[in-house]
């Protein structure tokens, strides 16, 4: 379930006043017209993916499965049934992906291990996939020959399925200490070449999806309570796999190890009213406080804290149901996090509303709000991603003032677009990037401390409960050929204009570049039309080959003699008619 999310009408008035040094304004809104110049010299740019989206080779080599492979496998869980046992194929197309990474010129490429590749039953003790170790070395080595910097990911929701089956998954305290086994195995084989570690991926979804409205892997529904235990264990397991770098691989490997998390904006809808700019605080509060203000204050948000606590006795209950930490806790937690990875992809205008108690614990009535988005926001193709270029700039200055404006990478920003066809020209995504790229370029103006960008994301590829309905990639794939084969879409000729010029000059070359883009991308569009009609054929005749090959002993052991037979008595009648004529 997402939560409903309603048209509002109301205008916005525009206040100009300045930012506060140590608090957010959550009355500033400053939307100017596009800023023209460049990002600071050093600004990595970068592209992501993540190994269940991509790899496919769902069950080869040794791999171990993961929640998601079983989720996935269960009819009604994903749109049209659909799974990524093959998806991309990129486990066996490493030197083809590398090639559009050439093509982009990016600087870093996001990627993720799946641990039940590396460990098939999650428990590093019981035993490990040489075959995947391997796979990642060759993965690396082949990055760094290309001088693109891996970020990885250790944990982007394929957890193995044997300890979600055995010991609960998330809702077990041992899973930190499994994932710190993982992650330390990971450190040994590959932190003499990779520099970034992201411990997780938008542990905002792991807990809310998979274990309060049960949408994601593992398919949880354990409203109001599990979501908060599985983000409590999350958090103390990132926490520990961080000392664990600090105390054994700092000092010989000399990387970073932090977080990615994934928020949505939240705006006031009505800047003059205290209920709603408190609301829009407990919305962002509680997506995105949830994790960043425990990992850089050293606790959850206090907002949090209150709500779920006063809830929790109005349901009778004697304890709350947001667990807490001791000090030793907060102290152990606080500051674990080098760098913060950012998420974004949209905006919400957020109204207060209270929800009764009686209504049943839920994380989503635990906030006492109400989503809503502008009906003068552009139409989006996804109907929850819709295009708020200013929110980014928004968000990326309540880092700054919250959390002692810690270095920034941005790791996901990206636009989807639903599509039957191939359309390789996605205006759309371009005027997207654009827009938010320019926003980013303001808050660096802000001094928000962003030292790169992930575009999200490289391919089209499996997404989650959406099956491959929702289309991220830069480049298109043909999910329907076998071959997996990918086509450039318009925004990566535009994209690579971006990274090459390090900013956006001015007007007419900015201009050009979009010009250019979508010119290059229609006539790429006809040989894609072309592909797509092959395909169809070449289904068709597998269609008609596939019964004929399956009866193939059939037909050699009844059918040829039969219609030999038949040949031979047919020719013997004629030949009898011919020589009755002849006579
Ligand atoms: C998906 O599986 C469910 C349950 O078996 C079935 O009812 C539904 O028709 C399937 N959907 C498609 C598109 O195959
Ligand atoms: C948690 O996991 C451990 C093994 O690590 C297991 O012994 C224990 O039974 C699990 N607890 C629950 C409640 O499943």
């Amino acid at each position: 379930m997402r939560f409903p999310v309603i048209h509002v009408t109301q205008l916005l008035l525009l206040a100009l006043c300045s930012w506060g040094e140590e608090e957010f304004q959550w009355t500033q809104t400053d939307r100017g017209s596009f800023y023209y110049g460049m990002f600071p010299p050093g600004f990595t740019w970068g592209v992501g993916s993540s190994a269940y989206q991509t790899e496919g080779a769902w069950d080869k080599d040794g791999k171990g499965q993961s929640i998601w492979d079983v989720f996935t496998h269960k009819k009604g869980k994903t749109f049209m049934n659909q799974t990524a046992d093959s998806s991309c194929d990129g486990y066996y197309k490493v030197q083809e992906d590398m090639d559009l990474l050439k093509e982009l010129k990016v600087s870093h490429y996001r990627l993720s291990i799946s641990w039940p590749r590396l460990i098939p039953t999650g428990i590093r003790a019981e035993s490990v996939n040489e075959k995947g170790i391997k796979y990642y070395n060759d993965l690396i080595d082949v990055l760094l020959e290309n001088k693109i910097t891996p970020i990885v990911t250790l944990y982007h929701w394929d957890l193995p399925h044997t300890l979600q089956e055995k010991f609960g998954g998330w809702q077990n305290i041992t899973m930190i200490t499994y994932f710190n086994d993982y992650a330390n195995l990971c450190f040994e084989k590959f932190g003499d070449r990779v520099k970034y570690w992201i411990t997780f991926s938008n542990p905002w979804s792991i807990a809310v999806e998979g274990y309060e409205t049960g949408e994601h892997a593992p398919g949880l529904k354990l409203r109001g309570t599990g979501v908060y235990k599985a983000a409590h264990h999350l958090i103390k397991a990132h926490a520990k796999v961080w000392h664990s770098y600090n105390k054994h691989w700092r000092s010989r490997q000399n990387g970073l190890v932090g977080i990615s998390l994934t928020t949505e904006w939240g705006e006031p809808v009505d800047i003059s009213s205290q209920k709603d700019i408190e609301a829009a605080e407990r919305f962002v509060q509680f997506n995105f406080g949830w994790f960043a203000n425990t990992l850089f204050n050293g606790d959850y948000p206090q907002i949090m804290k209150e709500y779920i606590g006063q809830k929790s006795s109005q349901q009778g209950l004697g304890i709350s149901r947001l667990p807490s930490f001791t000090s030793q806790e907060k102290a152990f937690i606080k500051g674990t996090s080098d760098f913060l990875g950012i998420g974004h992809f949209t905006t919400r205008y957020i109204t207060s509303r209270n929800f009764r108690a009686t209504q049943g614990p839920s994380y989503f009535t635990d906030r006492d709000l109400t989503e809503l988005v502008d009906p003068k926001w552009p139409e989006p193709e996804s109907k929850w991603l819709y295009s708020v270029p200013w929110g980014f700039r928004r968000l990326l200055n309540f880092v700054k003032t919250q959390y002692g404006n810690p270095m920034v990478l941005v790791t996901e920003n990206g636009v989807s677009e639903k599509m039957l066809c191939a359309q390789l020209c996605d205006e759309w995504r371009i005027q997207y990037l654009k827009g938010y790229i320019n926003e980013m370029l303001k808050a660096i103006k802000d001094g928000v401390h962003i030292q790169g960008y992930t575009a999200w994301s490289l391919l089209d590829k499996f997404e989650w409960d959406e099956g491959f309905s929702e289309r991220f990639g830069l480049y298109y794939v043909e999910f329907k050929s076998k071959s997996k084969p990918r086509y450039p879409k318009a925004s990566v000729q535009f994209y690579k204009k971006i990274i090459k010029a390090n900013g956006f000059p001015n007007v007419r070359e900015v201009e050009n570049w979009h010009r250019i883009s979508t010119e290059t991308c229609s006539t790429t569009n006809q040989l894609l039309a072309a592909e797509e009609q092959r395909n169809a054929a070449a289904n068709l005749l597998r269609l008609i080959y596939d019964p004929l090959t399956s009866h193939m002993e059939m037909v050699t052991e009844i059918v040829v003699p039969t219609v030999c037979t038949l040949c031979i008595l047919i020719s013997a009648v004629l030949l009898m008619i011919l020589l009755r004529r002849k006579s």
